[in-house]
């Protein structure tokens, strides 16, 4: 059952806009019809246990009816549902009912990533004299914060909220997790606009040098089933290059031109049409041309027979575009069928992988004093 929030801090402006917390009890289905949208606002249901703490699931409803569900375990978004071209809501996003199942280790599901979002090779990295070994959890390797990254544990969770909804993730990573330098203060947060944008702001504090690389792990499928494939999908991305990577997906240090490559998403492009081409299909950073200056629009991602588009906004100067190559069918989706081989994909925003051991690459060092600040942007539409 849903609940109201108790601790909301509402403003007059988010009132008047008739704006209210949903108070009633709503259906568990992922799956809603326009006649069963609940009223725009927050609500928080107990969901369960992780690590022997309590853990709950916030739905974030706009006033399109436009819901998003986001555990505070792992900051995991468990569902975006939105209407297709024929008004069905459907999640665009893998997930689960349960917490039980993202105790099983899936391969990050919508979660939030970090301390650093994709690989540092061979697990180390130096900063000035001093070099950190960090846990390798893929091969040699170190990926997506190791072996107990943000994904894996329990954030604070506080709905602030003006005229939308939103909810504030906080999170303490103590210094020398996972093998990490410094005390990092986190603060993750998720908006849900009428315009039915997903926004994810990321903010961060270090009391030594760290590196820090935060992104979020949602796989989509604009279908909202993952019975189909996003091979027919059109992915378009404004970069002009790529980081090639070696056998172990670890940057050569090389960017190179997307044109004349399999890719190239200058133009949009189904992804099917060339990933064969491409050993293990796409699980490559794309340098955008924004450089990470500004929140820019980097891609789109659209899908014909939902009628969807995704458009993708970051401050990040980089996009991991992973094509869904090791999904095998272990896990079931809230829908009820497999996530099987490419039946859905993400689009990471982020740094360059292993950064910290490739100085031609921006840095993502965080010293003591700065503030790191990150925002994404995701942002749906439907053409009818
Ligand atoms: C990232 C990586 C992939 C893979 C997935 C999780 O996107 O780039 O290689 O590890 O996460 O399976």
């Amino acid at each position: 059952m849903f609940k109201p929030i108790a601790n909301m801090k509402w403003t007059s402006a988010f009132l008047t806009a008739g704006l209210l917390v949903m108070g009633t009890a709503a259906c568990n289905n992922q799956e809603k019809t326009a006649s069963e949208t609940p009223a725009a606002g927050i609500s928080k249901q107990a969901w369960g246990q992780a690590d022997g703490q309590t853990v709950d699931l916030y739905s974030l409803t706009n006033s399109k009816g436009t819901i998003v569900k986001i555990t505070n375990y792992g900051g995991i978004v468990t569902s975006f549902i939105t209407k297709d071209k024929n008004d069905a809501a459907s999640s665009i996003v893998v997930g689960f009912d349960s917490i039980a199942q993202y105790l099983q280790s899936p391969p990050y599901f919508g979660a939030i990533i970090g301390r650093y979002g994709n690989r540092i090779g061979g697990g180390k990295f130096s900063i000035g004299d001093q070099t950190y070994s960090l846990a390798t959890n893929d091969g040699a390797n170190h990926l997506h914060g190791g072996i107990k990254g943000f994904d894996k544990v329990i954030w604070t969770a506080d709905p602030v909220s003006d005229t939308v909804a939103s909810l504030s993730l906080h999170y303490l990573s103590k210094d020398g997790e996972e093998g990490y330098p410094g005390n990092l203060d986190v603060t993750v947060k998720y908006t849900l606009t009428d315009e039915d944008e997903l926004r994810i702001e990321y903010d961060a504090t270090t009391d030594k040098p760290s590196p820090v690389n935060l992104t979020n792990h949602s796989y989509f499928n604009l279908t909202g089933d993952v019975q189909a494939t996003i091979l027919d999908h059109q992915l378009q991305i404004d970069a002009n290059g790529y980081t090639p990577v070696d056998a172990g997906l670890i940057p050569t240090g090389e960017i190179k031109a997307v044109a004349g490559t399999p890719f190239d998403f200058t133009t949009a492009n189904s992804i099917g049409s060339r990933i064969d081409s491409v050993e293990g299909g796409y699980d490559h950073n794309w340098v955008l041309n924004s450089k990470g200056s500004s929140l820019q629009k980097v891609a789109t991602l659209s899908d014909s027979v939902s009628g969807r588009y995704l458009e993708v906004f970051t401050t990040e100067p980089g996009l991991q575009f992973y094509s869904g190559n090791f999904l095998d069918g272990k896990f079931i989706n809230h829908t009820g069928s497999a996530v099987k081989l490419r039946s859905a994909l993400c689009l990471e925003t982020q740094h360059f992988p292993d950064s910290p051991n490739k100085k031609e690459f921006p840095s993502t060092i965080l010293e003591p004093g700065q503030k790191y600040h990150s925002v994404t942007v995701y942002k749906v539409g439907v053409k009818k």
